[in-house]
């Protein structure tokens, strides 16, 4: 520069992704945040279950996926997991059809920095199954939330909802994919927003 003074970039906000199984969300979130060039970085996937389609998702975009399944006690698993988030320095953690609840212990040490994707529009619906159970409970409403993680089952404050019709004819997967569309927006938003918190 030619005053002399130096810019020093933002440093970006170091986060995870913790899933379980198809991994659909996690590969999103990646790909958003490396597609951004700067302000998130994820250098680091959780996943609780050996096999799960994830691991290669993350892999194919040069993300480490490390695999701690539950195999003594859950709060092994989770110093294990408390770990491998130190190693990289990890501030926040995007929680993306991970199937497993975190102890009041892990939730305070993340407080107020753990993010999950929900299924429905809560406080409707909350559990395993949130697509299956609002397309039997035929609402002509449904949608997705993102919200905060505390020490309750989907219980946390919501940061924010997306909502889609039941359409005529609609079957649980073509209901299915219209919410996932609506989940993959809402982490890119999330994401988007976080990343000009720390730029500002
Ligand atoms: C997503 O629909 C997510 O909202 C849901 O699991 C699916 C994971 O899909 N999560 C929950 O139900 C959490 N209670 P993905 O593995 O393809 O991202």
């Amino acid at each position: 520069m030619a005053d002399g003074k130096k810019i020093t970039p933002k440093k970006p906000v170091i986060c995870a992704v913790f899933a379980s199984g198809n991994g659909s969300n996690a590969e999103n979130i990646l790909r958003h945040a490396q597609s951004r060039g700067g302000g998130i970085s994820i250098p680091l996937v959780i996943c609780n279950k050996a096999g799960a389609p994830v691991i290669v998702r993350a892999e194919k975009l040069g993300v480490a996926c490390k695999v701690i399944e539950r195999a003594g006690t859950k709060s092994e698993q989770e110093a294990a997991i408390l770990a491998a988030l130190k190693e990289h320095d990890v501030e926040w953690i995007f929680l993306a059809g991970f199937m497993a609840i975190l102890s009041p212990d892990f939730v305070a040490a993340y407080k107020d920095r753990i993010v999950n994707i929900h299924p429905s529009l809560l406080p409707q619906f909350p559990g395993k199954d949130g697509y299956g159970d609002a397309f039997r409970a035929e609402v002509p409403v449904s949608g997705v939330t993102l919200h905060y993680v505390d020490d309750g089952i989907d219980t946390g404050p919501v940061i924010a909802q997306k909502s889609f019709a039941r359409e005529e004819g609609d079957t649980l997967e073509t209901f299915r994919a219209r919410g996932m569309e609506l989940e993959y927006a809402l982490y890119r938003e999330f994401i988007d927003i976080l990343a000009q918190r720390a730029a500002a």
